[in-house]
């Protein structure tokens, strides 16, 4: 039954089936691997005992378990200091039987997550944070890709929203999400190939590139500021930006731009799944790699 307040007109973006797509096909080459006798190890590493990262971390642990992933985990205590960090990031990067590290993060307010990222070998780090990954972004490098800009990209593949020669306009150029996006649409390649613009807090008429983007990526992490005059009529919305206050998610899109968008991804269960999806296609590329395949 239609509801008569409900201006909503725009199509849903949902991340869950592309997700599952995605894991569907990981689980896929785990088998593949442990039938060659390779068994694809992703290890966890939290610092502290903070409960939403140790949360974080089971839901990633069991999600590993149960494509087929070995996961050790290291739980260092909240006192840890920068060198034992190192000293775990370097243990992990030389043992042979481990494909993939995921740092939880933030990390307590002492330890320093990009210096650490620094020790990891580069070819292990599933975030595709490190340097030497964004470097072979940069460059049109395999290796491992951001894991959020990496899922918007499969996310508007998936529902076949057209992104070659099209105006994507991202609000936020940081280094998790908007600057990664911006180098990988516009890449020369199917689901990419896009006219990028960044616009961020330089920009103080922002909202002039936003009203005549095709695409429009919220990664700014600013709660509600994209709004429906920020929005061209018909566009396609992506809420990447969210910031939490306790457990409560604060979207940088406004519910409202869905009266404007033709296509806009849903408040909880857009970009998030497809996020944790490509961290899982990351370590299996990686065990794929070190087993020469
Ligand atoms: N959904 C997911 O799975 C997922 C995963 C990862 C990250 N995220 C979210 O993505 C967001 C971005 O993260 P990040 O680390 O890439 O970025 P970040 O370092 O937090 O930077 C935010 C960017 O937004 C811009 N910005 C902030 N306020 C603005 C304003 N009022 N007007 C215009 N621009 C503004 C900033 O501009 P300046 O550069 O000029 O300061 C900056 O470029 C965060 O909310 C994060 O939580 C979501």
């Amino acid at each position: 039954m239609s509801d008569s307040r409900s201006t909503t007109t725009a199509r849903l973006l949902p991340g869950g089936p592309v997700a599952d797509q995605i894991l569907a096909e990981v689980a896929g080459e785990v088998r593949a691997l442990r039938a060659a006798g390779v068994t694809p190890s992703l290890a966890t590493v939290l610092v502290g005992d903070d409960d939403a990262s140790a949360g974080y971390i089971r839901i990633k642990q069991r999600q590993a378990a149960e494509l087929g992933f070995a996961s050790p985990h290291v739980h260092l205590p909240a006192s840890a200091s920068q060198a034992d960090l190192h000293g775990v990031l370097a243990d992990l990067s030389a043992d042979g039987s481990v494909h993939g590290v995921l740092v939880q993060h933030p990390v307590p307010g002492h330890l320093d997550y990009d210096r650490a990222l620094e020790v990891l070998d580069p070819d292990k780090d599933v975030d595709g944070m490190h340097p030497v990954n964004m470097g072979r972004l940069a460059l049109g490098l395999p290796g491992p890709l951001p894991c959020t800009p990496a899922g918007i990209e499969a996310l508007l593949a998936y529902h076949g929203v057209p992104v070659a020669g099209r105006e994507v306009v991202i609000l936020g150029r940081g280094a998790t999400l908007g600057r990664p996006l911006a180098m990988l649409l516009a890449q020369k390649r199917p689901t990419a190939n896009a006219a990028v613009t960044v616009v961020h807090t330089g920009v103080a008429d922002w909202p002039r590139y936003t009203r005549r983007a095709d695409i429009l990526v919220a990664a700014a992490g600013v709660p509600g500021i994209v709004r429906p005059e920020h929005v061209r009529p018909g566009a396609v919305v992506v809420g990447g930006g969210v910031r939490y206050e306790g457990r409560r998610l604060l979207p940088d899109v406004d519910e409202s731009c869905a009266e404007v968008a033709g296509a806009i991804t849903p408040r909880v269960g857009g970009v998030g799944p497809t996020t944790v999806a490509m961290l899982f296609r990351n370590a299996v590329r990686a065990a794929r790699r070190a087993a020469g395949r």
